[in-house]
């Protein structure tokens, strides 16, 4: 494949193995450039991270507790960090990542973050990895990167509840600025690709409804996608193949030609970037959000509705991004568009890191 530089899975986190009475960590968000759905189909994504996320502020305060604040929400919890009891919402989240890491000394913890929520850009991945990061510090403790990816997804399964795939995790702990990260959930080779926009801007529009993972049609999409392995008797949709689609029932046979098509734009994509050809790129971002719309039916009308603000302003492509069913729209303009008034430019930015 093109000029891509690959990397072992090797980074590791966060990487200063001594303990502090005081840390800081930031987890950013994530634009999934393009490659949507593919990450539980052992398919191929191609994310990267932006500058907006959530900074979680540490200090050691000893006992056997650990209370945390959710500054921007006004809210709070602390609990025992030996045991935690289940909880719900960001609660969830911070002892799930405690509990996880088998946290062992009391702290007191700040949330704080500019990410909005359920947009599709990832906030629960920031969070969970600005928490584990910040705790880790505070131990003086070190993780491979892979590991802790795994870990921050299982706190959002068993913990959370949101049956979500490692795409997010893998964009937030392993992107490098200026630079998307080609992930192959088969393998799980990262590549990064550089992603060199010059004058034009990768933006983002909200559509104003609230997608949850944990309770929207994302958890129905898993299970057809599983249901169509079951009935070509394969493990993951990246062994399907063309024929198959006339095999499948409806509305299992659009479900794979969606993944079977998007996973082949990934690879178009990185080679459009690779040579600089942004048309295409927005062809690209185009003709993912028809397959996310009329075969793997994630949009909604407010959703359509976007999409459409994003074309009116100018936009050479503008698609759905993140788990679907509301959340927002990722759309890509040339130089000197005005771009929708609510529209976040979606900068790309460092990897999850202490501050
Ligand atoms: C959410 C999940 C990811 C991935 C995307 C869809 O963001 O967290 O694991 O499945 O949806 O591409």
């Amino acid at each position: 494949m093109c000029a891509l530089s690959s990397i072992a899975v090797v980074r590791t986190y966060p990487g200063i193995a001594e303990s502090a009475t005081r840390v800081e960590a930031r987890g950013p968000g994530r634009v999934n450039l393009i490659g949507e759905h593919t990450d539980y189909n052992g398919g191929l994504a191609l994310p990267f991270a932006i500058a907006r996320g959530v900074t979680v502020t540490a200090e050691a305060v000893g006992g056997d507790s650990v209370a945390v604040e959710a500054l921007d929400l006004g809210e709070s919890d602390e609990f025992a960090y030996a045991n935690p009891a289940r909880e719900t919402g960001w609660k969830a989240f911070a002892r799930g990542i405690v509990a996880e890491l088998g946290v062992t000394s009391g702290a007191r913890l700040e949330i704080q973050g500019d990410l909005p929520h359920g947009a599709g850009l990832s906030s629960s991945a920031a969070l969970s990895a600005a928490l584990a990061l910040a705790l880790l510090g505070l131990e003086g403790r070190d993780m491979g990167g892979l590991e802790l990816a795994r870990l921050c997804a299982r706190v959002e399964n068993e913990w959370v509840g949101s049956p979500t795939g490692l795409l997010d995790q893998l964009a937030v702990l392993f992107a490098r600025e200026g630079e998307a990260l080609r992930i192959d959930f088969q393998t799980l080779e990262l590549s990064h690709v550089p992603l060199d926009l010059g004058d034009w801007t990768l933006a983002t529009l909200d559509s104003g409804v609230t997608h949850d993972n944990a309770t929207s049609g994302y958890i129905d999409r898993r299970e057809e996608c599983e249901r169509a392995c079951e009935l070509l008797g394969i493990e993951s949709l990246r062994e399907a193949v063309e024929a198959d689609v006339a095999r499948l029932p409806e509305p299992l046979d659009r479900r794979v030609r969606y993944v079977l098509e998007e996973n082949a734009r990934v690879d178009t994509a990185v080679a459009a970037l690779t040579r600089g050809d942004l048309f295409e790129l927005g062809r690209l971002l185009d003709a993912s959000h028809a397959g996310l719309r009329d075969l793997y039916e994630v949009s909604t009308p407010e959703v359509e509705r976007t999409v459409a603000a994003m074309a009116d302003a100018g936009a050479v492509g503008a698609r759905i991004v993140g788990g679907g069913f509301g959340g927002a729209v990722l759309g890509l303009f040339r130089p000197g568009a005005r771009l929708p008034e609510d529209a976040l430019v979606a900068e790309p930015g460092p990897p999850a890191r202490l501050v």
